[in-house]
């Protein structure tokens, strides 16, 4: 699609998004929030999707243009609620081209024999049965298009233990292998599927409000990674944008890993 380009005073503004929807999930806070803002920034409507309404609404009422996006209540886990939603995009929209799978849960850190079975299934439901459950809803809209892209956000627990306990790595490791065998059954119709795998990232997750018994003191090891710092949720929504857009055309199944290095160099085995 040939960008449009709008002279905005003396800056020029590529609109590569223009007349394209995209659909992000936990969007009422953190990478979500940042890539409904970058989203409808590029000339996307955007559906900002959390099972919070008043965090999606509060997220879409913050931006410069809000008739761009539509705050929409949504569940991924739950069949009925994912399938309501999509519907309630195609009502506002008609189409969708961009599916950001975003939404996500932390689990307690906890090893295999502590975790109680109600835990693992909660967080395996929302990380990686919503992104299924997401991805099957609009595939079929998808098609009729002739392509789209879907965006899984996974982490570096896709990779390696100890950013979760168990049931979080597992679901995450999950969600590569989700990606990867969309790829393999909807690449050649079109629909592009990458994932984002973020290291530690500055976001109500990682710091909740009033904090957090279960969750590790990760500073340590973010001053030994390469870049010494967290990571901004823009800097992982700029991803999403680079990997919903024509310049990733030729990306499929990828796992981008975004995160300061830590991978290669943070971790100091116990
Ligand atoms: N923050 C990090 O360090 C980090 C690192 C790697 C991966 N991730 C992943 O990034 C994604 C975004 O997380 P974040 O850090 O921005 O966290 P966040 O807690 O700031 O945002 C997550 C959003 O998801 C929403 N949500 C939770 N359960 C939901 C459900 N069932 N249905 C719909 N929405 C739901 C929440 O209400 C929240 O608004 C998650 O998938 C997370 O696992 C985060």
């Amino acid at each position: 699609m040939p960008l449009k380009v709008e002279a905005a005073g003396s800056r020029c503004l590529l609109t590569k998004f223009e007349d394209q929807v995209v659909v992000v999930t936990g969007a009422g806070s953190g990478m979500g929030q940042a890539m409904v803002q970058e989203f409808v920034a590029e000339g996307a409507r955007v559906a900002a999707l959390d099972i919070n309404f008043v965090s999606a609404k509060r997220t879409v009422e913050g931006l410069d243009n809000p008739e761009s996006a539509l705050a929409v209540e949504v569940d991924v886990s739950d069949v009925e609620s994912v399938e309501a939603s999509i519907r309630q995009v195609r009502e506002w929209a008609g189409r969708v081209d961009v599916l950001c799978n975003n939404a996500g849960i932390i689990d307690s850190f906890r090893p295999a024999h502590e975790i109680s079975l109600a835990e693992w299934h909660r967080t395996l439901a929302v990380n990686l049965t919503g992104p299924f459950l997401m991805s099957r809803a609009v595939i079929p809209q998808m098609l009729e298009q002739s392509g789209g892209a879907i965006i899984n956000t996974a982490s570096i627990s896709a990779f390696s233990a100890a950013g979760g306990g168990t049931a979080y790595t597992a679901s995450k490791h999950g969600v590569l292998g989700l990606t990867r065998q969309l790829t393999f059954d909807y690449g050649r119709q079109g629909i592009r599927v990458n994932a984002i795998c973020p290291g530690a990232t500055a976001t109500g997750l990682t710091m909740p409000e009033g904090g957090s018994e279960t969750l590790p003191d990760s500073e340590t090891e973010i001053a030994r990674t390469p870049a010494g710092r967290w990571c901004e949720p823009r800097e992982i929504a700029r991803m999403a944008v680079y990997l919903a857009s024509e310049d990733a055309a030729f990306i499929h199944g990828a796992a981008m890993v975004i995160d300061g290095g830590w991978l290669t160099a943070a971790r100091n085995p116990i």
